[in-house]
């Protein structure tokens, strides 16, 4: 890939809890820096928070208002938010139309929480380092409370050190002439090497959402050259599919997304992929007898969940980057903090399960237990159309695996 060691650093020092009780005494040092302010001890308690304030701007550039809530009640949360250690987390990619969307909304802790300080470190290639670096200056700009760390990188092992999460974003797109099976070789060598430097700086335990293209047989490829790192969370993200599904569900039925569940997107995300509504609900009640309608199942909704990527292409003029973006966002939440007997599609190794071939990154509906434990829903019978269309994606996802088998060792 021709990555080198050039990097950016954006150091984020925030204030320890030991700062924070100095803070609310108004007793903070002058080793704190200030832009001037009363000496310690003699400010009143608002004028505490205002002279504590402008130290605080002073020595730590992108400190937010954390401070000034330890006056008003909500002080213990702030607090309580510093208190966690923070993860870290590696995108790739993190200078793309995915990846600037995504980075702000893990800044900003949509993803791990609201009390979870995260360091974050951005990895791009070699071109990608001047936008990655506005990209990092916007972030630092945003102030986050909760992002102590910002790093950008084009070097592998550095960018994926210590890393407890990835987000695997980057991935080259589609030239001019190029077939598909040009750009899955291409793209899966990137994941090789990727796999390689996760395996080796990695955190143990680390936890991979692979997005790029073709995502499903990329995960294939990573994992198998990180054998050291658990296969079962190298994820393929399959969310984006299942919302689209969802979207379209309410839309068609008038009702909210949230009175929607148990959609599932059985195999690759392509324009094979299954998407079945045959055990949804809709408040509560089968979706297949509240729409009761399978020309609009099989004409209108499948394809349009398939190939709605290329939909937003031709209505945008760009393809969907805020909603991958925000999908990886909920895959991440649902699986660190789980949601209990919903469903999801996610795609990891198959054991077989469904009698699909193992080692397929094959996705299957699961329920997220919280901490990266899942559940496979069991059980589940397909009609003579859903049994053609899990055959036609298994076929698929055999013939991408068996285009990248050099790179499997
Ligand atoms: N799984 C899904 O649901 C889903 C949805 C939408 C898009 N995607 C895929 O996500 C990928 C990114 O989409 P985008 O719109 O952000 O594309 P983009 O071209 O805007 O951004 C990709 C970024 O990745 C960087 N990059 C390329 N190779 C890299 C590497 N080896 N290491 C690090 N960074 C690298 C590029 O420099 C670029 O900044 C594409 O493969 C796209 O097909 C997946």
């Amino acid at each position: 890939m021709g990555q080198t060691s050039r990097r950016y650093s954006v150091c984020l020092k925030f204030p320890t809890l030991t700062d924070l009780m100095r803070i609310r005494k108004g007793i903070l040092g002058s080793g704190c820096g200030g832009t001037g302010g009363k000496s310690e001890g003699s400010a009143t308690r608002n004028e505490g928070v205002e002279t504590m304030w402008g130290r605080l701007t002073g020595a730590m550039r992108v400190l937010p208002r954390q401070p000034v809530a330890l006056w008003n009640g909500a002080g213990m949360r702030a607090m309580s938010s510093f208190a966690k250690k923070p993860k870290v987390v590696s995108v790739t990619g993190a200078a793309g139309a995915i990846g600037y969307s995504l980075v702000i909304r893990i800044a900003s802790g949509e993803m791990l929480g609201k009390d979870q300080p995260v360091i974050l470190k951005l990895i791009e290639t070699e071109p990608g380092m001047k936008p990655l670096k506005g990209v990092m200056m916007e972030l630092q700009d945003c102030a986050f409370p909760l992002l102590h760390g910002l790093h950008g990188t084009a070097d592998l092992e550095e960018g994926f050190g210590d890393a407890e999460h990835c987000v695997l974003v980057g991935a080259r797109p589609r030239g001019p002439g190029m077939e598909r099976k040009d750009l899955m070789t291409a793209n899966a060598a990137i994941f090789e090497t990727q796999g390689k430097a996760i395996n080796k700086a990695a955190a143990k335990g680390v936890s991979v959402l692979v997005v790029g293209n073709p995502a499903n047989t990329n995960s294939l490829v990573l994992a198998a050259n990180a054998p050291d790192v658990d296969s079962s969370k190298v994820m393929a993200m399959m969310r984006l599919d299942q919302n689209r599904a969802m979207g379209q569900i309410a839309e068609k039925t008038g009702c909210l997304v949230s009175d929607v569940e148990k959609v599932v997107i059985w195999g690759n995300h392509s324009n094979n992929q299954y998407p079945d509504i045959h055990h949804a609900t809709v408040k509560g009640e089968s979706a297949m007898k509240v729409i009761n309608d399978e020309a609009w199942m099989k004409e209108t909704f499948i394809p349009r969940v398939q190939k709605r990527g290329a939909e937003i292409i031709s209505a945008r003029g760009a393809s969907s980057a805020a909603s991958a973006a925000s999908s990886a966002i909920d895959h991440f939440r649902d699986y660190v903090y789980g949601t209990g007997d919903m469903w999801h599609s996610i795609a990891i190794p198959s054991k077989g399960e469904y009698n699909t071939t193992p080692g397929l990154w094959f996705s299957l509906p699961r329920k997220c237990l919280g901490d990266g434990k899942m559940e496979l829903v069991e059980g589940l019978t397909f009609n003579a159309f859903g049994e053609e269309m899990m055959k036609k994606v298994e076929k698929e996802l055999i013939e991408e695996r068996d285009a990248v088998k050099h790179l499997l060792p």
